[in-house]
Order: structure tokens, then sequence, then C-alpha cells
């Protein structure tokens, strides 16, 4: 029986799009199992990020998202080592506007950075929403 490849992904998947969409294929693409570390609230203020939907929200509707296979909490920037062990991920993904910086996982699994959809991304969305009041 050939093992099944995990994937492992981040991010805060606010007001979903078709950019997450893409990335979200294209990581399933390269595996058989697709894990997402999905930013908390609290840990998006510390990223001086706040989301329109709440994380319980955010997690309802990734979760209802074929390519994604089991959705956990993002608390901190310093989680993913630990992560990459606890769910045996075999490749981390993420998109390219983060080129170079989570190198320092290749330690332990193969980092991907996958090209990113252009012209579309949350805080795009929540301008043109801002703008067609
Ligand atoms: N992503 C992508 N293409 C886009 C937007 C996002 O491939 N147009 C990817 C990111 O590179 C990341 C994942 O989707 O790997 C989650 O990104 P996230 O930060 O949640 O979405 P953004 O739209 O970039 O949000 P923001 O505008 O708040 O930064």
């Amino acid at each position: 029986m050939i093992n099944k490849l995990k994937i492992i992904t981040y991010g805060t998947f606010d007001l979903l799009h078709i950019g997450h969409i893409n990335l979200l294929k294209r990581s399933k693409t390269l595996g058989h199992y697709l894990m997402v570390g999905l930013s908390t609230d609290e840990f998006n203020l510390l990223k001086h990020k706040s989301s329109i939907l709440s994380f319980e929200d955010r997690k309802t509707i990734l979760e209802a998202i074929k390519y994604v296979d089991f959705v956990f909490q993002e608390n901190s920037w310093n989680q993913k080592i630990d992560d990459i062990k606890k769910y045996n991920a075999d490749i981390f993904v993420m998109g390219d506007d983060w080129q170079g910086e989570f190198d320092y996982l290749k330690t332990e699994c193969p980092v991907k950075y996958l090209p990113r959809t252009s012209k579309i991304s949350t805080t795009l969305y929540k301008n043109k929403l801002k703008n067609a009041k």
C-alpha cells in the first residue's frame, strides 16, 4: 500500500476568493491529503489583521471545500515545525508572496511556493466592498 502524501498549508482565508481556491486546488494536486492551519482571530490581531468572518465561520467554509481534508488552528508564527511533525506533513506549501520566508522548514520537509493568482486578495475584496457603498 502506497503512503498517502500529506500536504500542509496556512492562511487566514477570509472572504474566500478564487485565489484561495486555486491555491488549495494546486496544493491538493501535490499529494493526497490537504491540511490547513487556519489563523485564529487572536493570531490575526497579533499580525495586525482583522478578518470579517470569525474563525469558526472561516473553518466551516474551508471544511466544505472538496480539496481540504483537515483544518486546525494556527495560533502563532512558530508552531509550524511542531505541526509538520505532529501531522506527519510531507510537503509544506504557500503562495509565492511568501517566497523564501519558510525555507527554514526545509529541514523537516520540502517547501513549495505556488504561483499566486493575480488581481485578487482579501484586502482588495474588502476595499471593493468599502467603495461599493
Ligand atoms: N493566495 C493566492 N493568491 C491570491 C491570494 C492568496 O495564492 N490571490 C494564497 C496565499 O499566498 C496564501 C493563501 O492563499 O498561501 C492564504 O492567503 P491569505 O493571506 O489568507 O489571503 P489574501 O487574499 O492574501 O489575504 P490578505 O489580502 O488579507 O493578505
